[in-house]
């Protein structure tokens, strides 16, 4: 992000607030109960969204070496993500070209080879069969290139490693990806690292998790007895960019702004920059690390998610353990908050007092976040 996109972005919330006035969208907004407890509705997400555009699979430290791999559920898909010895970044279905079996195992670890635990096929970490017992008399003129591991389009850009979950798909990276390049270029994504990571369930459908996080209206209600404070009263503003969006949510500081000279603002130490990344990561920028949420859509009313906060590769030292253990149980406990709302609301959406949810102007993001998904969806399939 440009440094007079950053003063802009400061000075717009700035004169807002001076004036007692609030970042509004046109109009209010309804949103379908629908949307978030109807299994057609999901089955067209999986197949439209979540198996039709990139998704992210691991950040790029999380494959540190030629010979790195990890193993991920996707979308539905179990995937092995590996990165081979040219340093490229490669995405399998993790099932074995045989009969089928998990080909790996483990969570994570560094090897060039995978040997299948059923019958002991193996395959390089760039996807080619290297080796099959007993292939002569058992599968005699067996196609090795057939039976290669089935390759997922994947791309490593902004130290993220990024993969369609349909062997299917024809990749286009680039227009999805291109309106993140400087913004992730400002946040340094490729210096970082993961400080500390942990995955929770949720009763809950995605797109209220995810609403959660893109309007400021609730800071000092559900959040009173935590951040709440820190915050400026129902005060946020957003832009999208291409399928994603950054918010900028401003901290209580913001007015003492006023009078000084906008060459010393940094936008991290006056506000929270939350870039949503579509359709199911969010990555908060606070001063000096950045929270990222991931939600795995499990069931209509149900995600999984994995909570990591990303730190400067070089500021991972076990000096600052304690650092990142506590902000990353401040995040933890704080999106708790809204996930623990984001529960009540699902049990509550089949209740008939609801046909619809609303989006007040203030909760313009929230209409913006649904329209982009209803954009992807094959039009009349829920
Ligand atoms: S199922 Fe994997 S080698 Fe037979
Ligand atoms: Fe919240």
């Amino acid at each position: 992000m440009e440094r007079a996109k950053q003063i802009a972005l400061l000075e717009e919330l700035q004169g807002l607030k001076d004036n007692g006035l609030f970042f509004l969208d046109d109009e209010v907004a309804k949103s379908p109960i629908t949307r978030y407890a109807s299994q057609d509705r999901f089955d067209a997400e999986m197949r439209d969204i979540f198996r039709g555009v990139p998704i992210i699979a691991c950040h790029a430290s999380e494959l540190p070496e030629p010979g790195s791999f990890m193993t991920r559920e996707l979308s539905g898909l179990p995937v092995l993500l590996t990165r081979d010895r040219d340093n490229t970044v490669h995405a399998f279905i993790n099932v074995c070209r045989h009969r089928g079996a998990r080909l790996v195992r483990e969570g994570s670890g560094c090897k060039n080879a995978f040997s299948c635990p059923y019958h002991a096929w193996t395959w390089g970490n760039n996807g080619t069969l290297r080796g099959v017992p007993h292939q002569k008399e058992g599968f005699p003129g067996l196609d090795r290139d057939a039976h290669a591991l089935k390759r997922l389009p994947a791309m490593e850009r902004y130290g993220l490693v990024w993969v369609i979950a349909n062997p299917d798909a024809q990749p286009d990276f680039d227009s999805f990806l291109t309106p993140l390049a400087g913004e992730f270029a400002w946040a340094e994504m490729e210096t970082l690292a993961i400080a500390a990571t942990d995955t929770i369930e949720r009763k809950a459908n995605w797109k209220l998790l995810a609403e959660g996080g893109i309007e400021a209206y609730h800071f000092k209600v559900t959040h009173r007895d935590t951040i709440g404070p820190h915050f400026l009263d129902n005060l946020s503003s957003y832009e999208t960019l291409g399928s994603h969006m950054r918010s900028v949510l401003p901290r209580s500081s913001l007015p003492e702004l006023n009078g000084t000279d906008p060459a010393e603002w940094d936008i991290r130490t006056e506000a929270n920059v939350l870039y949503t990344v579509f359709p199911t990561s969010q990555f908060l920028v606070m001063q000096d690390h950045i929270g990222w949420i991931e939600l795995i859509p499990l069931a209509p009313d149900l995600t999984r998610l994995r909570l990591t906060t990303l730190a400067p590769k070089s500021e991972i030292t076990p000096d600052k353990e304690e650092h990142w253990k506590r902000n990353h149980a401040i995040t933890s406990v704080t999106l708790n908050e809204d996930f623990e709302v984001n529960e009540e609301v699902q049990s509550g959406l089949l209740s008939g007092a609801n046909e619809s949810l609303t989006f007040g102007r203030y909760e313009g993001a929230l209409d913006a976040f649904n329209r982009e998904i209803e954009r992807h969806l094959t039009p009349g399939a829920a």
